[in-house]
């Protein structure tokens, strides 16, 4: 099995699993805002997989030493450091894949929305570097809150005549991980074969796991559900709360970028069989960014599964309705402020 030695692979995510061709390729990836709490845990996963060929650090600061660390690591990806703006252009040149983690976290009492004002301008900025100087990468968003910055990034993107919808990602691939978790935990079950699809987006009740959906077959009473949801939603802030004012979810977050990374590495790769949720652009719903099952390909996304909306129960239709709100606004926030600034 290629890829690294945590649980990357998505097959179980598919029900399909077919054997991954043997791959050729390898790949140059940035990391901006590589020095922070998810920055170094995830570039040390990334400078693992065995898919990647130059491994850029990306930070404002410290990232030298994280590189110079790294570097010793015997497994073949070549690592370097870039520091301050004046090194981003070059960080970025003729990447095939770009991981966005840079901003400020919570703290306890602070929803993601209350990092809008700081992370909105930095992705801004980090995505117009990235249209400059990697036009053809694929854009993995994790910096908070991922329901606005992916829509600002689409419109850089926009604005500088390079947006490709299917190249560009929010991850959300933790909140998968926490529901897997969770539910496997709560019914007794082999962590490595549930899967969990989550939709909507990455904030409270935007987040919206279709317990009903779970692999394997599994029933849950209505109190289940609901308690499950409960905690899937707020997962984030649980760590938060323990981390007591030193920042939200790093380790988990570093663990799940890594798997979404790789997936996307394995796709380009020439895959045929990597499926993920993400945030994307979308025509699921009404809408015009939503959270869902997607396939990945050569080409970025290669396919939505619209599937994951059909048969839904009654308690998540009306949980799609009360979160359509919620993200319909943090959609037109992201818009305004990227439209306000062009
Ligand atoms: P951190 O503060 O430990 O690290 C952030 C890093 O970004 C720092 O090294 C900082 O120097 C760097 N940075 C700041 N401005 C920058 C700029 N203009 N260019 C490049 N780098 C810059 O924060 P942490 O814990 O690593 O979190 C980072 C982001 O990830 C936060 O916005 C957080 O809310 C988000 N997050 C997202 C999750 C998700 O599921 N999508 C889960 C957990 C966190």
């Amino acid at each position: 099995v290629r890829g690294m030695p945590v649980q990357v692979r998505a097959d179980a995510s598919a029900g399909a699993v077919a054997a991954p061709k043997p791959g050729t390729s390898t790949f140059k990836v940035a990391v901006l805002g590589a020095a922070g709490g998810i920055g170094q845990p995830l570039s040390l996963l990334i400078k693992m997989s065995p898919l990647v060929q130059e491994l850029r650090l990306y930070d404002i600061a410290n990232v030298k030493g994280v590189a110079a660390d790294l570097s010793h690591c015997n497994t073949p990806a070549h690592v370097s450091a870039y520091t301050g703006s004046g090194e981003l252009a070059a960080a970025l040149k003729d990447v095939d894949l770009v991981i966005i983690p840079a901003g400020v976290p919570r703290k306890p009492g602070m929803t993601r929305d209350d990092l809008f004002n700081i992370n909105a301008g930095i992705v801004r900025t980090l995505i117009e570097a990235v249209a400059d100087n990697a036009p053809n990468a694929l854009i993995n968003i994790i910096s908070n809150p991922v329901n606005s910055t992916v829509p600002i990034a689409a419109e850089v993107l926009k604005a500088k005549g390079v947006y490709d919808p299917k190249k560009l990602f929010g991850v959300t691939t933790l909140d998968v991980v926490r529901a897997n978790t969770f539910v496997a935990q709560k019914k007794n079950l082999r962590l490595i074969d549930v899967n969990v699809p989550v939709i909507g987006g990455h904030a409270g009740v935007t987040i919206l796991p279709l317990l009903s959906k779970t692999r394997p077959t599994v029933e849950f009473t209505p109190e289940e559900v609901e308690e499950l949801t409960v905690r899937i939603q707020n997962a984030g802030t649980e760590v938060v709360e323990a981390k007591a004012g030193a920042g939200s979810a790093t380790l988990s977050m570093a663990y799940a970028a890594a798997r979404f990374a790789e997936s996307c590495m394995r796709a380009l790769d020439g895959d045929s069989d990597v499926y993920e949720c993400a945030y994307i652009q979308s025509e699921v719903t009404d809408l015009p960014f939503f959270a869902t099952t997607v396939k990945l390909g050569k080409k970025g996304v290669e396919e939505v599964i619209a599937e994951d909306l059909n048969g839904l129960t009654e308690y998540e239709k009306n949980a799609v309705d009360a979160l359509k709100q919620e993200l319909k606004g943090s959609i037109e926030k992201g818009v305004q402020f990227a439209k306000k600034q062009a």
